[in-house]
């Protein structure tokens, strides 16, 4: 199926350049899912907020699709690990609510991934809301082994998801700095692998690899701060862990 490209990943509301792609052939469908293919891209098409502090001028969309009533915005899946360490939630911060606990922007977000990418017709009940994220904040991701340390959890390391799922969570733990703490290194130095061709893809097909959280944190910091209330996330976030 994959080879035909009729495997559930390939759909027109998020796997495909644009939402009104032909996708009745095999070679039709190749090129309508080409950044999905290549890139490991998903389509996040979101209008822009009432809010915004910039305007539309004009659209170069190779796909032609975008329009300021719905942006075409590709982007990889985020890794659904180590999420205990969150301070926000989407690559734009746009789950992260003011007042709110990082498990409800996760209980929230997973029901929007269920009505949205999965194209559920009803909502999630709390109960599975609560299975989720219990689930998705209970996964930890860590490297064991480097070639030159050799072992990273014997000798008194303390490398290895299990030690990582006993760190405490601070607001700020994810986050790259200019002097990076001892947990953020020890985050950090699980996150390496490649970002082109079929690797990425490979993640979108198992819905999530474990590995851009803090890609993501490192990619647009300004951003993500200019999105953060200092109040809710100084205030909710360290109550929350
Ligand atoms: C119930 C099912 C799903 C759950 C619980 C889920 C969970 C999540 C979470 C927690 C994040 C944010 C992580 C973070 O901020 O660090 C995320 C982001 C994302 N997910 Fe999913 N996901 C689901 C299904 C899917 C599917 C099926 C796809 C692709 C077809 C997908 C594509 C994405 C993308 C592209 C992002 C980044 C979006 C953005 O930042 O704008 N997800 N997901």
């Amino acid at each position: 199926m994959l080879f035909l490209l009729l495997d559930p990943i390939f759909r027109l509301n998020d796997g495909s350049n644009s939402p009104d792609a032909d996708v009745a052939t095999v070679d039709g469908r190749r090129s309508a899912y080409s950044m999905l293919l290549t890139k490991g891209l998903i389509r996040v098409g979101i209008g822009i907020p009432d809010n915004a502090e910039f305007e539309l001028i004009g659209v170069d969309d190779p796909y032609h699709f975008a329009s300021a009533g719905e942006l075409s915005l590709f982007r990889r899946p985020l890794p659904s690990t180590n999420l205990k360490f969150l301070s926000t939630v989407m690559w734009d911060g746009r789950e992260t609510f003011a007042e709110k606990t990082i498990h409800f922007d996760l209980s929230h977000q997973a029901n929007g991934a269920t009505q949205g990418h999965a194209q559920a017709p009803n909502p999630l009940t709390d109960a599975q809301q609560e299975r989720i994220v219990n689930f998705e904040t209970g996964l930890f991701t860590a490297q064991l082994y480097d070639h030159k340390a050799k072992s990273l959890i014997g000798g008194g390391a303390n490398g290895g998801p299990e030690s990582l799922s006993s760190q405490h969570f601070y607001l700020g733990i994810m986050i790259f700095s200019g002097i990076a703490s001892h947990t953020s290194l020890l985050i950090r130095s699980f996150l390496t692998f490649s970002t082109d061709g079929w690797d990425c893809a490979a993640v979108v097909l198992t819905m999530h690899g474990p590995l851009w959280h803090e890609a993501k944190n490192y990619s647009i910091p300004s951003y993500l701060e200019s999105v953060r209330s200092p109040v809710s996330t100084t205030s909710h976030r360290s109550a929350a862990h």
